[in-house]
């Protein structure tokens, strides 16, 4: 795999298969940096949720059942972080890439009620975002949403099946409906902003295919089936534009 002749623009983005670092490398530095800047994310996302989610959740789950598997969840978010951080390595990204963690990370989880919640709502973000890397043209990331989509749609399945069963029951409704209004609008600036020129440099190499807008899209029509068709709760009013 070589660099392309042409410069790539997002009406014709490159569409090659690169194989690894070095092929990376072959095709140029604004290659490396626009895959590097999507495996960075993941890496910093996988382990501060994994951190002050999925970790305090053990503690908050209520049966030893729930704490077994919410030790699984904790331990599959790490083993995320790991993975991706071994792409990251590969690349030989810098750390401060992969170091510093989004703000909209501060979110105190409090009960068992809101991480059901959270992984009905925030995992599937994660989903939509790992869909889409099935199609990335940097393989090694391709292998990897195939390798780590199967957990992620567990964790969703996880928290579906509870917070439906928390939404039928009077008492504890409200509180469903509470933490769904407060963890979607949390998750719609992790798609990154409406403008943004990092999107256009992923679409020009063909390392995403949507905008940033569009995938935002595709979660709150996911998200809201959810939400509405199947637990039966009021979906908040939100937009798939955000900037910041
Ligand atoms: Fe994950
Ligand atoms: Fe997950």
């Amino acid at each position: 795999m070589s660099a392309p002749t042409a410069a790539p623009t997002v009406d014709a983005p490159f569409s090659g298969e690169v194989r690894g670092p070095a092929e990376a490398r072959e095709i140029g530095a604004d290659y490396v940096s626009a895959v590097g800047k999507v495996i960075a994310s993941h890496v910093r996302n996988e382990y501060t949720g994994a951190a002050i989610f999925d970790e305090p959740a053990i503690g908050l789950a209520p049966t030893p059942r729930d704490k077994w598997l919410a030790c699984r969840i904790a331990m599959e978010e790490y083993g995320h972080h790991l993975r991706f951080h071994k792409l990251a390595t590969e690349l030989e990204l810098p750390d401060a890439l992969t170091g510093a963690p989004l703000s909209v990370f501060e979110y105190e989880l409090t009960t068992w009620v809101e991480f059901v919640v959270l992984k009905a709502i925030v995992d599937l973000a994660e989903v939509v975002l790992m869909d889409e890397l099935l199609e990335t043209t940097y393989l090694p990331l391709r292998d990897l949403a195939v390798a780590l989509l199967p957990e992620e749609r567990f964790h969703v399945s996880f928290g579906q099946v509870r917070a439906k069963n928390l939404a039928r029951s009077a008492d504890t409704r409200p509180l469903v409906q509470q933490a769904v209004d407060d963890l979607v609008p949390f998750t719609l600036p992790f798609f990154g902003r409406s403008r943004s020129s990092n999107n256009e440099a992923f679409r020009r190499w063909g390392i995403k295919s949507r905008t940033n807008d569009e995938a935002r899209a595709a979660f709150i029509d996911r998200s809201r089936q959810f939400v509405v068709d199947e637990a039966g709760l009021d979906y908040p009013d939100v937009s798939s534009t955000w900037d910041g």
